[in-house]
């Protein structure tokens, strides 16, 4: 957008066309060290000296604290994760272990956990990365901005979350600062999307984004490379095809890929009709 039309449009206008475009931070140009860099000082006249000394002589100094890791897992561990989702026979079963698994600092901060929208047992079984501020304070997947376009994407190929869809994440807990989450937890959070695509029972996967795609494939190529292209899923003894595709909010980033995005939903469909 120009800084013309930014400056025509009334704030919250502008407000609502960066949220429908994704941004979720408002951020500089220029990267900040805000614990390295001191604050500039305005050149003191003799005056406004000893205001400022007599200021500073009455606040404590601050001290420097170190930074602490921002989601450390706490959490069960991947074993744990396997136990607990390998004892559950039903997705209500998999949904009450999940709610009563210790998922470390990033479960204790969510509102909710994330577990899944649509109709269970349907042929298409969407997963996503992780949950955002709308799903989290919703308890449902893809109910924001790149939700929304989910649906509309969706629905244009003939499916529909309310009639042939299920959609869930591979972790279902948001991350601190809507982050990408790490390692550690989409290891631990594994084994309970694939018990959940086993007991679901989908006839294709929909894998939205790098997370999903490389988490559930096993692979360290990024999604670029993977899209568009079938692969299998060996879950509970049965292969189950897997088409990685752009993850919708990178979508509203880059929308000149949605053309690959359509391909995608039009090959998904194809899949589902052999
Ligand atoms: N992005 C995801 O990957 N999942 C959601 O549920 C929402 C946004």
């Amino acid at each position: 957008m120009t800084s013309q039309l930014a400056e025509n449009l009334d704030p919250q206008t502008l407000l609502a066309w960066h949220v429908a475009m994704g941004v979720d931070e408002a951020v500089d140009e220029t990267p900040v060290d805000r614990f390295s860099a001191p604050a500039p000082e305005a050149p003191a006249t003799k005056g406004a000296l000893s205001a400022r000394v007599s200021s500073q002589s009455q606040k404590p100094a601050l001290k420097p604290v170190a930074a602490k890791p921002v989601q450390p897992v706490e959490g069960a561990g991947q074993a744990a994760a396997e136990q607990a989702a390998a004892a559950c026979n039903t997705l209500e079963e998999l949904e009450a272990a999940l709610g009563a698994f210790d998922g470390g600092n990033l479960k204790r901060q969510a509102k909710n956990t994330v577990f899944a929208d649509g109709v269970p047992g349907a042929p298409l079984m969407i997963v996503g990365e992780a949950p955002g501020a709308d799903e989290d304070r919703e308890g449902k997947p893809f109910v924001g901005v790149s939700g929304q376009l989910l649906d509309r994407m969706l629905n244009a190929a003939g499916f529909d979350r309310t009639e042939n869809a299920y959609i869930s994440n591979i972790v279902p807990w948001r991350p601190l600062g809507n982050r990408t989450p790490d390692q550690a937890i989409i290891t631990m959070c594994l084994p309970f999307i694939r018990r959940h695509i086993e007991l679901a029972k989908p006839k294709v996967v929909l894998m939205l984004g790098g997370v999903p795609a490389k988490a559930l494939l096993g692979s360290e190529d990024g999604i670029t490379r993977l899209r568009g292209k079938w692969r299998e899923l060996e879950i509970g003894g049965q292969k189950i095809a897997a088409l990685p595709a752009y993850h919708p909010a990178y979508l509203l980033r880059q929308p000149h890929l949605k053309g690959f995005a359509w391909r995608d939903l039009l090959s998904v469909k194809e899949k589902l009709a052999q």
